[in-house]
């Protein structure tokens, strides 16, 4: 399995391999592929990473300018999907050690809304007043790269469709 930027003719494959994982997730809004397809066109993709195999590709992580509260520099992971016949051999681990990897460069740190029980293992936490607007205050999280306690709310690109006070 290979990890890499996303290049043009991966474009149809991604958005078919994220609306076919999101329908897996009970929580999933149906836009995920939408939602990439705008950031794109945006130029809002800090990270579009494929994993591929011999098959295509099975898996897809994208990253978004953020800020919580006032501070700018975060990174935020989302979404991330691996096709539902390849779960469970390693893809999202893969994608997320990458993904991470490569955010330490340029971002304070890495920030998601997903399962603790999936991102915890990577590091991820919920910190006290990190939150967004509407969603358990549990399932937002954070990975300071340089030791911050983040605070506020987790401002995602308007690509997201989100109302949020800043
Ligand atoms: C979440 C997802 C990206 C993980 O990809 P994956 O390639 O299956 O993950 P890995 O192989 O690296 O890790 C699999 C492990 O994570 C666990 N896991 C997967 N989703 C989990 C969750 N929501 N909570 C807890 N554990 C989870 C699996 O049980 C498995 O455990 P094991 O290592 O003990 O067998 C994938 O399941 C997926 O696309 N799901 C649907 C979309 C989604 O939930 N996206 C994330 C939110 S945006």
């Amino acid at each position: 399995m290979l990890i890499r930027d996303e290049i043009a003719r991966d474009i149809p494959a991604i958005g078919r391999v994220v609306t076919e994982a999101m329908r897996m997730l009970a929580q999933a809004s149906g836009t995920e592929a939408g939602i990439v397809e705008k950031l794109r066109a945006e130029g809002a993709l800090a990270l579009s990473l494929v994993a591929e195999d011999e098959g295509g590709v099975i898996g897809y992580l994208a990253a978004s300018p953020a800020r919580i509260g006032a501070q700018p520099g975060w990174g935020l992971i989302g979404p991330v999907a691996v096709l539902p016949s390849r779960h469970s051999q390693g893809v999202g681990t893969a994608l997320m050690t990458e993904a991470i990897r490569r955010l330490r460069r340029t971002c304070r740190g890495a920030a998601l809304v997903g399962d603790p029980g999936y991102y915890g293992r990577f590091g991820f936490r919920a910190f006290p007043g990190l939150g967004v607007t509407g969603c358990p205050p549990e399932a937002v999280q954070a990975l300071p790269f340089d030791g911050s306690e983040p605070c506020g709310e987790l401002i995602h690109h308007p690509a997201f469709g989100l109302d949020q006070q800043e």
